[in-house]
């Protein structure tokens, strides 16, 4: 499957959204040439999803926002460039539309009115590319891995035989066998297509072998005098001349030594856990784990790690009190329960969640309550019965450290993939509990606010509180010297 490979063209590009004063992106200058596969790559904020999103055509018209200069593709604004790009996103939930696998994938043809005998030619086509050759076409996509919807979502795209692919962070949300699986996919899409590529993506080392330009957009915070592209090359040239630069801009660049947080060594470990499991059992109608008996001490993180789709997600929520057990008990040490009913967090009401047990949601828009970013962090420590004095106080740290100060006055809604994750892991440290769930807390940072991160999650941990990770990222787990509880699926 040849498809015509597009070329890409920024002439002092930028984007103000609507509900912002400064633009996410200004001056933005470059040329791809058909068939390059180019890694865009910036600090967490920079702007990559708002270019990309210029270049799919997304961005919407002048009520979504004002733009600057131009953006073509083949010559052709991008904004009415109908079919010319295909975008895949981080998140593989939120793109999987329809039920059925092979519906799914002929979606994105059926909106662009090719014929069907095309489309299903295509799809087929598309699929075997992608390495679900034998997929059931009327298999349900909810029982899909991780790995396989995200190639899912890119046998949709191209079916639409685009010239141009994007890929937006497609393996931060995946196990490492996903992240291989996908890689290989679009490598072997490319090497039949011969399409032009951008990928963004934090974690350089994952597309390293696949690309052979690297484009870097600048900081935006205002008063730095840097913006736009601050380098532009090859692979070699930027790493090799700005390297010292793109560790200072928070790029993961391969090889970066990680801090190391180990915990302070004043928790007894005979002191009685914080919470346990009892003979659980835990799933939604179908138990996906039995006969469960865990311990999580004050003072520890402990990593539950294992495939997309064990299950992990679900433990964690029914460890934070969320989901009903489908046998068996949760049990909170009685220090932490005093003055809640009984020792079962399920059994609690919210308010008596409230500073004992914290859950930060694997998708950061479940969490968020209020409409402005500063009283989103203040909603804890009010609630637990701080005056607004202390608890503005409170936010405003949280909010400086986890660099989103100056979206104190947005809507959470509005900010960035990384900044979401940010502040919804902000407005559950803010309260301190004595247990925090923490479902995939890193995912979408650069290296800067991925170690801040991980400074405040070691700084619950030695005030004392359980901290219980869900995550696949090995660097997390190994800076704060995580207990590990590997998952894998029932039955096998
Ligand atoms: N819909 C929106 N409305 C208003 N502001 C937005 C919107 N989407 C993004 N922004 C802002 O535009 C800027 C760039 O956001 P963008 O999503 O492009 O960043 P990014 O480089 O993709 O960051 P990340 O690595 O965190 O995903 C940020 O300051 C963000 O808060
Ligand atoms: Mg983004």
């Amino acid at each position: 499957m040849r498809i015509t490979p597009a070329h890409l063209e920024a002439k002092q590009w930028g984007w103000r959204h609507a509900t912002r004063k400064d633009f996410a992106l200004r001056g933005l200058d470059f040329d791809i040439q058909p068939g390059e596969h180019v890694l865009l790559l910036g600090a967490s904020g920079a702007g990559k999803s708002t270019l990309m999103a210029g270049l799919a055509g997304v961005l919407g018209g002048s009520d979504e926002g004002e733009q600057e200069g131009s953006l073509t593709i083949d010559g052709i604004e991008a904004g009415i460039a109908r079919g010319k790009a295909g975008l895949v996103l981080q998140d593989p939930d939120s793109q999987i539309i329809l039920e059925r696998v092979g519906d799914d994938a002929a979606f994105g043809c059926e909106n662009l009115n090719i014929p069907r005998d095309e489309i299903w030619r295509r799809v087929r086509e598309s699929l075997n590319l992608v390495g679900l050759k034998d997929i059931d076409l009327d298999r349900s996509t909810r029982h899909l891995s991780g790995g396989q919807r995200q190639r899912l979502a890119l046998a949709g795209v191209l079916a639409m035989q685009p010239g141009l692919l994007l890929l937006d962070e497609p393996t931060a949300n995946l196990d490492p066998d996903g992240v291989v699986e996908v890689h290989d996919a679009v490598r072997d899409v490319l090497a039949r297509t011969g399409q032009t590529l951008v990928v963004v993506e934090h974690h350089i080392d994952v597309w390293m072998d696949l690309i052979d330009r690297v484009i870097v957009i600048g900081h935006p915070d205002p008063d730095s005098p840097v913006g736009g592209i601050i380098a532009d090359g090859s692979p070699d040239e930027v790493f090799g001349r700005y390297g010292d630069l793109l560790a200072g801009g928070g790029a993961w660049v391969p090889g970066r030594a990680i801090p190391d947080r180990k915990p302070k060594d004043n928790v007894s470990s005979g002191d009685r856990p914080a919470l346990i499991t009892e003979d659980l059992s835990f799933g939604r109608g179908t138990a996906l784990g039995e006969h469960i008996d865990l311990a999580f001490q004050s003072g520890e993180v402990t990593a539950l790690m294992g495939p997309n789709g064990a299950g992990k997600s679900t433990l964690a929520l029914t460890l934070a009190g969320l989901l009903e057990p489908l046998s068996g008990h949760v049990r909170v040490r009685a220090d932490i329960a005093d003055g809640a009913r009984g020792d079962e967090p399920n059994r609690w009401k919210s308010r008596e969640l409230l500073g004992r047990i914290g859950m930060v949601f694997q998708e950061p828009e479940h969490q968020f309550a209020a409409p402005l970013v500063r009283d989103e962090v203040a909603i804890g420590p009010k609630s637990m019965g701080a005056d607004d004095a202390k608890a503005y106080a409170i936010a405003d740290e949280m909010l400086e450290r986890m660099n989103l100060s100056r979206f104190a006055k947005a809507n959470p809604y509005t900010l960035s993939g990384g900044e979401k994750r940010r502040l919804s892991v902000a407005s559950m440290l803010a309260s301190a509990p004595k247990i925090l769930v923490m479902d995939e807390p890193t995912f979408g940072q650069d290296f800067t606010t991925w170690t801040e991160m991980v400074d405040l999650i070691a700084g619950v941990r030695d005030r004392g509180s359980a901290v219980i990770v869900v995550t696949h990222d090995e660097a997390l787990v190994e800076a704060l010297h995580a207990r590990r509880i590997m998952f894998g699926f029932a039955g096998e």
